[in-house]
Formats: structure tokens, C-alpha cells, sequence
């Protein structure tokens, strides 16, 4: 069994540990509302809140995944064939934007507890699938595996777009979370199709589509 077999299986263990168990560090301060907007926070139901809860639990399973993706990328970029520095360049890319992940990850599940509600009991399965997908889409070579990131983040900017058309009006906090999350999904989108993501085809684009409205159906409730 060779080292870097056995590497990837560790990699693959700490990502899942990390991401699942461990409390999240961002690297930014959780976007708040301005003072403004905040003073004019109006105290939220008790049905506004689980409303709230139930979205910002969805996007917290996103972040799961995009942890899974982006650690199985850079995994599947470092063991596949092709010039070191090249596939060390692309792992790189690919960890830097988990970084942001990480950070949107923490200011989901710091929303999720102000709101007294909790993550997705499924996120083992849900970041066993994503991290299988990201290998699959890692082993294709950089062009597809960034395409999938291009496809993957365009996919989660509208669905956090129609977030905005979902959450209470004056719920400002989690408002700020989300719009700062689309922000960073826009550019993350960007910067993978700048340096050759490839456009994906028409049916795969909508298998992904199709998971993750499959996700996301579940993790609004479990
Ligand atoms: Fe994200
Ligand atoms: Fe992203």
C-alpha cells in the first residue's frame, strides 16, 4: 500500500472529523447587520424563527458538502497524474476557497444556535456523498473539476438568491450571513471558470441539480 494511498485515507478521516465534529473558526468575523439595521431588528416568532432555522439548516448541510468537495478535490488534484507544481497549484486553489467554506460553515452554525435550533442530523451522509462526488470529479482532471466547482457554486448562488425571497423580512442577521455567503460563492465560481473550468454538460448539470434538491427537501426537516 503506498504512502500517499494511505495519506489520502487520513486526509479523507480528518476532513470528515473536522468538518462534522469539531467547532468551526472563521477567519472573518460573522457578517452582522449595520447598526441601523440592526437597532431595527424586530424580535422574531416563534415561528419566524424555525422558518429561519429550517433555511439556515440547509445551508449549513451546503457548507458540509462544500467542505467534503473542496477537501475530495484538492485530495483526488494531488494523487492524479500530471506535473507536480501544477497539481499542487490546483490543490492550493481549491483549499483556499475551502478556507471561505470554513467560514461560512461557522456563521451558519452560530445563526443555527442564536436561533436555539441545530444542524442537519444527516450530515454524515450528507458529507459522505459530496466527498464521493468530489473524488469522482477530482479524478477527471482540472478542467471538469473545476467546471464541477463553476457548476457546484452557480447552483448554490441561486439557491441562496432564493433564500433571500424566503427569510423573514427583518430577520437582518441571517440576512447579512446569507448575502455575504453569495458573494463569496460568485467569486469562488469565477475564479475556477478564470483558470479553466469547463462547461459541464446539460444532463450533468441537472443530476446535480436534482441531488441537491434532494438535499435540500431532507435537510429542511431532518
Ligand atoms: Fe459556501
Ligand atoms: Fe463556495
Amino acid at each position: 500500500m503506498s504512502t500517499a494511498f494511505i495519506d489520502a485515507h487520513l486526509i479523507a478521516a480528518d476532513g470528515a472529523l473536522r468538518a462534522l465534529f469539531a467547532p468551526h473558526r472563521a477567519a472573518r468575523p460573522c457578517p452582522r447587520p449595520s447598526l441601523a439595521a440592526g437597532a431595527a431588528v424586530a424580535e422574531l416568532s416563534p415561528a419566524e424563527k424555525r422558518h429561519a432555522a429550517a433555511l439556515m439548516r440547509v445551508n449549513h448541510v451546503g457548507e458540509i458538502c462544500a467542505q467534503a468537495l473542496y477537501t475530495s478535490q484538492a485530495l483526488a488534484a494531488r494523487l492524479g497524474p500530471g506535473e507536480a507544481g501544477e497539481k499542487e497549484k490546483l490543490a492550493r486553489h481549491l483549499e483556499a476557497a475551502g478556507q471561505d467554506e470554513t467560514d461560512h460553515l461557522a456563521w451558519c452554525k452560530q445563526r443555527l444556535d442564536e436561533l436555539g435550533d441545530r444542524p442537519s442530523l444527516l450530515n454524515p451522509l450528507w458529507f459522505a456523498g459530496a466527498f464521493g462526488l468530489g473524488l469522482l470529479a477530482g479524478r477527471m482532471g482540472k478542467g471538469v473539476s473545476l467546471g464541477f466547482v463553476v457548476e457546484t457554486e452557480r447552483q448554490v448562488e441561486a439557491h441562496l438568491d432564493s433564500h433571500l425571497g424566503l427569510l423573514p423580512e427583518h430577520d437582518h442577521a441571517s440576512r447579512a450571513i446569507v448575502e455575504q455567503m453569495k458573494a463569496d460563492e460568485i467569486r469562488h465560481a469565477n475564479e475556477a471558470k478564470r483558470d479553466g473550468g469547463v462547461d459541464l454538460p446539460p444532463p450533468v448539470k441537472g443530476l446535480m441539480r436534482l441531488a441537491a434538491k434532494v438535499m435540500t427537501t431532507v435537510a429542511h426537516r431532518v
